[in-house]
């Protein structure tokens, strides 16, 4: 058996996964805050509980772990977290982001990292405590991600007296997807860019080694342990994603990511030029409002979801002029954080539960189609959706998402796809290893 998990915003996942059949043996959940500042110790709790539900590991020989990407986890030299994690959905680093792009120029912030700084990224996040909590910056002796940390500390280490193999910094390790969402990573070299770090940070520090997809690493019961990933880039690998194949994941955020073989640059910062799991790329565009822009309008209804998608589909297509432009909570892409939603198009016609509900669906994917639009223009080839993510389920989305996004749309079955995207990593590691 091989075990897979998915540390998310909001929860811990694990899937154990028979190597001989494919299938998926046992499954675990737990649940852990979902703010925007979190203590990294709630999600290695998760973690623990998740695995517990799951049946435990005596059985497992190998394991990765996929989580949430951009999270700034800082360690001190004793293996200590030294303040909550911030991530990626707290936006408090803006300034930061402008700060760095004035220092450095767009343009060349994206030819060395494939990203323009954005309140998400990690390398906004070191600016922001070197800036705000200067006693704390200096005390940052590494650098990790909430995959790297968690992989860490269920391999054996952590801090003196909380973990078997102590506070071994040199220890921690990546992958090149995750690595690649910092904004100090070139996707191109696979190395990390140290003067973007020291720019933000103010010093150095240790940061994970990135292993190669087929690279993996022991835990102290000599388990084979793979590199892990981003989620983004563990659910492309869990769901299968080809070449020409577009993820459309409609969650807590919306991304919309594709598989490629070539590496994309945009200085405008609307794609992300993250790399991949694989020795790939994986150019995305994410945005703020997703799922939550259904549940907003669903309680404006009162309705539940199920009812929200028929209304939605009892309207006609463009429902009757009335315009959802969805930023309730500021975007990300487009860079507007202060941006907020409104409805426009009200007549005294258009103005009904089923148009209201329409709109809703439709502004949603709208954004998400941006999203794809700007992949085509970078020459991402585009044949398929693939529609992943709680949203994925509802009938609306499903059925307006072909019209909206043009393209042909897929909807595979609702799984745990970046769990079983790192337990498909960790069976491909230990057959190598
Ligand atoms: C990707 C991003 C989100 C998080 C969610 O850039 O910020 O998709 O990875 O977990």
């Amino acid at each position: 058996f091989v075990a897979g998990v998915d540390s998310s915003t909001q929860s811990c996942k694990v899937v154990i996964l028979d190597t001989e059949s494919g299938r998926v043996a046992r499954e675990g959940r737990a649940p852990h805050p979902d703010g925007t500042e979190v203590d990294p110790s709630a999600w290695w709790e998760a973690l623990n509980d998740a695995i517990t539900a799951a049946g435990g590991l005596d059985d497992v020989t190998a394991w990765a772990i996929g989580g949430q990407q951009h999270g700034m986890v800082a360690l001190d030299a004793a293996g200590r977290v030294i303040r909550p994690a911030l991530l990626w959905n707290d936006t408090r680093s803006a300034d930061a982001a402008t700060a760095l792009i004035a220092e450095f120029g767009a343009d060349e912030l994206a030819r060395r990292t494939g990203l323009v700084p954005v309140a998400s990224f990690t390398i906004t996040k070191l600016r922001w405590l070197r800036d705000n909590e200067p006693e704390n910056a200096a005390q940052v002796a590494a650098v990790a991600l909430p995959h790297d940390w968690l992989t860490w500390r269920l391999r054996g280490f952590g801090p003196e007296g909380e973990s078997p193999l102590g506070p071994v910094l040199d220890e921690l390790i990546t992958d090149r997807s995750d690595a690649s969402g910092t904004g100090y990573f070139d996707p191109e070299t696979d190395g990390y860019d140290r003067e973007l770090l020291i720019a933000a940070l103010g010093h150095d520090a240790v940061l994970p080694r990135v292993l190669g997809a087929i690279e993996s690493v022991r835990d102290e019961d000599d388990r084979v342990v793979g590199p892990g990933a981003g989620d983004n880039a563990g659910a492309a690998l869990g769901v299968g994603a080809k070449t020409g194949d577009v993820v459309v994941s409609i969650g807590t955020s919306g991304t919309v990511f594709a598989v490629s073989a070539k590496r994309t640059i945009d200085p405008t910062g609307t794609v992300a030029g993250f790399a991949d799991a694989d020795g790939g790329f994986l150019p995305i565009v994410v945005t703020l409002n997703a799922a939550r822009v259904l549940d907003a309008v669903a309680r404006l209804l009162g309705v539940d979801h199920a009812e929200l998608s028929a209304l939605a589909l009892a309207a006609e297509p463009g429902a009757g002029g009335l315009k959802l432009v969805p930023y309730f909570e500021g975007e990300r892409t487009p860079n507007l954080p202060d941006a907020t939603a409104s409805l426009a198009g009200m007549t005294l016609a258009s103005t009904t539960r089923e148009n209201l509900a329409r709109a809703a669906v439709e502004g949603m994917l709208s954004g998400l189609g941006a999203g794809l639009e700007a992949l085509r223009q970078l020459g991402v080839p585009l044949r398929r959706a693939l529609l992943i993510g709680g949203a994925a389920q509802s009938e609306a989305v499903r059925e307006i998402a072909p019209r909206v996004l043009g393209l042909a749309v897929d909807v595979p079955p609702p799984g745990e796809y970046v769990a079983l995207g790192a337990a498909q990593q960790a069976t491909r590691v230990q057959s190598v290893a």
